[in-house]
């Protein structure tokens, strides 16, 4: 039996009475783009916040390339190569565009972002400058380097939080939402840049309401309810699946 890539085993999360994940489980396939989508509240943030390590979940387990995961701190899972994106914006607003892509080279390294920024040697900094530029090339926003990372448009925003994460050379990583904001050309632009992840061999665990980037993307798709398990499958058979059509229809958001 071969050992599944990225693994989540009956994950469980309780805020007080709430439960927001519930004991989910789910595979993700090494090189794929999964989609994990549901409803506002469907608990999808709460699932990065603890594949990522940011929370440590009440109860189940999360495993890559079956070794334990869960409980670990955020640079630790991320020295194990998953980073993750935030859904609201947590860019350093003040420093540059480059100052926050070198902060996300040497996540995987220190966890002190001041240490990350100051504390390095010559060959660590030209290194980390060289895979902070890639990045931001990468996303289109090089030229921007120099800007103040508060003054950018919202779609650069999005693509800065995503230069960050990818200037750590993740193994795979968690995007929640990162279409918002943007416009038609910058999403198709995105989703362009996304099968470009793919083909270079970078797993990607996607949370999107943009349907058109989720159908489009997507190799699987999970689909949350109420912090439970909905179904899982293809683009094509999540979209048509009465479960789903229904729980969206219940909610605020249609299934495109
Ligand atoms: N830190 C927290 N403390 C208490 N409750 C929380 C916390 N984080 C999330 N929740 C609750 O857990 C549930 C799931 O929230 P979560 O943010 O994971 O949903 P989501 O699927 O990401 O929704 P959205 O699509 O709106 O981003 C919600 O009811 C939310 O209010
Ligand atoms: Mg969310």
């Amino acid at each position: 039996m071969t050992i599944p890539f990225l693994e989540v085993d009956t994950l469980t999360m309780r805020f007080g009475g709430l439960t927001a994940v519930d004991a989910l489980s789910f595979r993700v396939e090494h090189g794929e783009i999964h989609g994990l989508i549901g409803p506002n509240g469907a608990g999808k943030t709460t699932t990065f916040n603890m594949i990522s390590g940011f929370y440590t979940p009440t109860e189940g387990s999360i495993r890559l390339r079956g070794e334990e995961i869960s409980g670990l701190k955020m640079f630790e899972v991320a020295r194990r190569g998953v980073v993750r994106t935030f859904q609201h914006s947590t860019l350093f607003a003040e420093l540059t565009v480059l100052e926050n892509a070198l902060v996300g080279t040497h996540m995987p390294f220190r966890p002190n972002i001041f240490a990350a920024i100051v504390g390095w040697d010559t060959e660590d900094r030209r290194g980390a400058h060289a895979r902070a530029m890639e990045s931001l090339d990468f996303f289109g926003i090089a030229h921007l380097a120099g800007e103040r990372a508060g003054d950018l448009s919202h779609g650069h925003q999005r693509a800065l939080g995503m230069a960050v994460a990818m200037a750590a050379h993740p193994d795979v990583i968690l995007l929640d939402e990162p279409f918002t904001g943007m416009n038609p050309e910058e999403t198709n632009r995105m989703m362009e840049l996304m099968r470009r992840l793919r083909e270079s061999g970078v797993t990607i665990l996607l949370v999107e309401h943009d349907m058109h980037a989720v159908m489009g993307l997507c190799d699987t798709i999970t689909v949350m309810n109420f912090g439970r398990l909905l179904t899982e499958g293809t683009a094509q058979e999540v979209r048509h699946h009465p479960d789903v059509i229904a729980a969206y229809l219940g909610g605020t958001r249609h299934v495109a």
